[in-house]
């Protein structure tokens, strides 16, 4: 086991992972846009990490002159972003050491690819590739750890903690962070990046019941790339369920595909989605779920809105006829059997199918839970009647979706030859033993 980020816990590191007072919380600063300066011991071996960019991180963050070195020549690299990546990476060995100048250009790059995910915080952060890959999202890291704070804890084991991106959203919310990170590499990174204690070490070995509360965000890759089974998650599910039914407060990020039937009794799961895209599953301790003013099994977060749905909210079974208004839930909800819930929440709200996540509703709310459409028109599913239609109303762009429905969008969108200045939207759905074709237009905001 090896400490990275502070000699003095590398002392301890052989004897506990226990958060004691030796271990002793720290006040969050990187996302302050500072510059870290202290001095880091992270050992005198290359540290590798940028790996599919060719390059090698050297031993720059063992001492504050490495670092103000290091984060000089990204900076120069960023600044040279405007040639084109020969003249660039010519320009930078010219003025540069060659293994500092490949590690600056990978690491801009890397930078650039980073602020979809991290904003500004990417110009102050350190990354490899899959390090960025699997970090969280600045705003679902921040979402997860303020139920942390919201609990009242104090500090938390991050047990497989990458390049940082959660330690630096517990930080955030006021934590003090212990980072787990099996890879050295990674886990120099981390420590680079957030100014709290990283442990190398594998989370299996770590002494996380002695832990206040604990975060796990297993590796969901292997050699052939990501995966989707847990039974290949690193650490295993099989830890991750004892953490979790361990009686403290844990969560675990797992992936939306998330199969129920694998959820343990007494845990609650949140599925969370960001812009439409659903991100993440997290299965939440029972300590957790009983800090909530309800008792919640399932969870969906609409984010950046925040919006939420929960199995306590009332629900509607109603199910009846397309009427002025189509929803369509965000994947969150419809990952987390929440649908009904939706549909309590519109005026005459029902599902048009018992077996399709399309809701109607007689007058338009303003909601992040579901994508709302005004409808137009209803027709039975056929090419040459909906054809017609689009050409009597001059479409020349639609949107196809489709639910319960084996028709490919692409294939239809050819055959239908939209033409003229106006947009559509089509929504296809088997309702019983009908195929209908719902145009429509999405209500705004
Ligand atoms: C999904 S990433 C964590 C990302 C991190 N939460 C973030 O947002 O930056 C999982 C990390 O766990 C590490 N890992 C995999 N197996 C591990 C184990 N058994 N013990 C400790 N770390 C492990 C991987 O090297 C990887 O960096």
């Amino acid at each position: 086991m090896e400490m990275s980020g502070d000699p003095a816990l590398a002392a301890v590191a052989g004897v506990s992972l226990a958060l004691t007072s030796t271990l002793a919380p720290r006040v969050p600063t990187l996302n302050t846009g500072r510059v870290p300066t202290r001095p880091k011991a992270c050992g005198q071996e290359l540290v590798r990490g940028v790996g599919d960019t060719g390059g090698v991180l050297p031993n720059f963050l063992s001492t504050a002159a490495g670092r103000g070195e290091l984060w000089r020549a990204i900076e120069l690299a960023e600044s040279l972003g405007e040639l084109d990546p020969i003249r660039r990476a010519a320009a930078l060995r010219r003025s540069l050491d060659p293994g500092l100048a490949t590690v600056a250009l990978a690491q801009a790059a890397l930078r650039a690819r980073a602020r979809a995910k991290f904003g500004a915080l990417a110009g102050l952060l350190l990354f490899t590739p899959d390090g960025l890959e699997q970090a969280t999202r600045v705003e679902i890291a921040d979402h997860r750890a303020a139920r942390y704070a919201g609990a009242g804890l104090s500090s938390v084991l991050d047990l497989c903690c990458g390049i940082g991106a959660d330690v630096l959203a517990f930080q955030r919310a006021g934590l003090a962070v212990t980072g787990v990170e099996r890879d050295p590499g990674t886990a120099a990174i981390a420590a680079a990046n957030a100014d709290a204690p990283i442990v190398t070490s594998n989370a299996e070995d770590a002494d996380w019941r002695a832990a206040e509360s604990v975060f796990l965000d297993p590796a969901r890759r292997t050699d052939r790339g990501r995966t989707f089974d847990p039974r290949a998650y690193s650490p295993s599910f099989d830890f991750v369920l004892d953490v979790l039914t361990s009686g403290g407060y844990a969560a675990a990020k797992l992936a939306p595909g998330l199969d129920h039937r694998l959820i343990p009794a007494g845990v609650e799961a949140e599925w969370v989605s960001f812009a439409g895209g659903v991100k993440e599953a997290v299965l939440w301790s029972a300590a957790f779920r009983a800090a909530t003013a309800r008792d919640v099994s399932y969870r969906a977060t609409v984010l950046p809105s925040g919006e939420h749905l929960t199995d306590a909210d009332p629900s509607s079974p109603a199910i009846g006829p397309v009427g002025a208004y189509l929803y369509e839930p965000d994947g969150a909800v419809i990952r987390a059997g929440l649908v009904q819930q939706v549909s309590a929440l519109l005026p005459g709200g029902r599902r048009i199918d018992e077996h399709l996540a399309y809701l109607s509703a007689d007058a338009p709310v303003s909601t992040a839970l579901a994508r709302g459409y005004r409808v137009l028109d209803v027709l039975p599913y056929s090419v040459k009647p909906l054809r017609a239609e689009l050409r009597r109303r001059q479409v020349g762009i639609v949107e196809i979706k489709k639910r319960g429905v084996d028709i490919d969008p692409a294939a239809l969108r050819r055959e239908l030859k939209p033409q003229g200045p106006n947009s559509i939207t089509v929504l296809l759905a088997r309702v019983g033993e009908s195929r209908l074709a719902v145009l429509a237009e999405p209500v705004q905001g």
